[in-house]
């Protein structure tokens, strides 16, 4: 099929370069010419594990390409994909993106030679596709959807850092329309995909992603707040609670006598909150959602809310543990939102680093490959640096934020030289207390604090 991408950030580029591989004749299409560039070069314009292989072998094949001419890519295309930002403006979605796509499409919408299928993909709020994207359409177009186009919605599911093995082998794909002959034509689309497919209005198509991230949100921030409770009463561990928990049958079936342990798990454990281009934004949008519909929320302010304290709850327990961060000298172990990606939006490690300077500390951060872009968020003042053992010289703690592999793989043996007043405080729960050496204070999220040897608590309260 030709398929047009309108936006080649993260979900455009990587469906895009993803249908081009399946076999579609895929033209991305973005204001930005740089970018149509760097595609056209076989080079990814963002860090996406994978991608930039999939984007030179299509680019090579011929099936794939950048292009800042939306009439030219339109013209032979049977399907445009619309995969714009919904970024926010002060916790509300902001929807002017798609109906600009929507408003530019329905331009050049008479000028196409084949009937014409629109499928939104960015995380919008229900009703958006059969409201405002419809209507931008057929304003500028005279068309009527469902009759003279065809228009639908299908949410993505992709985590950064396994967006492309999370496009190729997918738990399910919605397929929101509001006519049987969109739904068809986006069936087409994912004619390869053998996992469920799920036949829905668009509403619905984009209720369910918000609903899907809600969902993970609240896991995190129900997590982070048993961890809170653990951490203020002596002998309680948030890891020995949650595997408990993880064993009842209902989260853990056991199939053939093996427990099985869905991946879900893994958003029921403590953590220093989530970040991120979705769950911040997301959660957020869909609390608006309901407000302007006099909808109470209360769950989905409490996870809200539990995140955003999350930095605060952080610092506050590592001052408990260890003494004021004032004038010290900190670590911040990973800045990127979460491992394998240079993605540092509403990352927490940042917001934990804003935190520490705010206290007085003296901050440095380190990141394998998210430094640049951390760079432009953090106050001058921190020292940023993607040398692990130079992060770890003279630093009287260093918390871990981000579950790198290089932190899981590290040979910490020699950080007692390294470090002035050796202390760690995991803040992911990836090391273990006996890979380090004796003499290094160990403080893991989801305990009561304990004064350890090497502490640097020399004003205790
Ligand atoms: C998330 C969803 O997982 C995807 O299904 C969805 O398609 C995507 O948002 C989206 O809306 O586009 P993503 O933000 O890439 O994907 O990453 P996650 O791996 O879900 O992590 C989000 C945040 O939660 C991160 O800050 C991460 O550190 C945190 N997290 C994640 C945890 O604290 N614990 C976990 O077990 C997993």
């Amino acid at each position: 099929m030709k398929v047009v991408i309108i936006g080649t950030g993260y979900v455009g580029m990587v469906t895009g370069a993803c249908l081009a591989d399946l076999g579609h004749d895929v033209v991305c299409v973005d204001n930005d010419v740089n970018r149509s560039l760097l595609i056209n070069e076989g080079k990814a314009p963002f860090y996406e594990k994978g991608l930039d292989e999939l984007i030179v072998r299509n680019v090579d094949f011929g099936r794939l390409q950048g292009s800042v001419d939306l009439q030219e890519a339109m013209y032979e295309a049977e399907l445009s994909i619309i995969a714009v930002g919904t970024p926010s403006i002060e916790g509300r979605i902001d929807l002017s993106y798609v109906e600009n796509a929507g408003l530019e499409i329905g331009h050049l919408l008479g000028q196409a030679a084949k009937y014409h299928t629109i499928v939104l993909k960015s995380t919008c709020v229900p009703g958006t596709t059969k409201s405002l994207l419809r209507k931008a359409i057929e304003t500028t177009s005279g068309a009527v959807a469902g009759v003279d186009f065809g228009l639908g919605m299908s949410p993505e599911f992709l985590r950064e850092g396994s967006a492309v093995q999370d496009f190729i082998d997918p738990d399910r794909l919605v397929i929101g329309a509001d006519d049987d002959r969109s739904a068809q034509t986006i069936a087409a689309l994912y004619d390869s995909f053998t996992c469920k497919k799920i036949f829905t209005t668009t509403s619905n198509a984009e209720m369910i992603k918000y609903t899907s991230n809600a969902l993970l949100s609240n896991l995190i921030s129900f997590s982070n707040e048993i961890s809170t409770l653990c951490e203020t009463v002596e002998d309680l561990n948030e890891e020995v609670v949650m595997h408990g928990l993880h064993m009842d049958r209902r989260l853990s079936p056991v199939v053939q006598g093996n427990i099985i342990s869905p991946e879900i798990l893994t958003y029921l454990r403590a953590g220093i909150g989530y970040g991120g281009s979705c769950f911040p934004k997301d959660t957020l949008a869909l609390q608006y959602f309901a407000r302007d519909l006099n909808v109470a929320t209360p769950m989905l302010d409490a996870t809200i809310s539990v995140n955003n304290l999350r930095a605060n709850t952080i610092v506050d327990l590592i001052e408990k543990a260890l003494g004021t961060v004032e004038g010290r000298s900190l670590t911040i172990l990973g800045l990127a939102f979460k491992p394998d990606t240079d993605d540092v939006r509403e990352s927490p490690g940042v917001r934990l680093a804003e935190v520490f300077v705010e206290r007085g500390a003296i901050v440095c951060g380190w990141d394998p490959i998210a430094i640049k872009n951390a760079q432009g968020l953090l106050p001058n003042s921190v020292d940023l640096t993607d040398n692990l053992t130079k992060a770890l010289t003279g630093s009287e703690l260093a918390v871990i934020a981000t579950a790198w592999s290089q932190l899981k793989n590290y040979d910490w043996s020699g950080v007692c030289h390294l470090m002035e007043r050796p202390a760690i405080f995991d803040g992911r729960s990836i090391i273990s207390r006996e890979s380090l050496p004796s003499g290094v204070s160990y403080h893991s999220i989801g305990e009561m604090p304990k004064i350890l040897d090497g502490d640097m608590r020399d004003d205790a309260v």
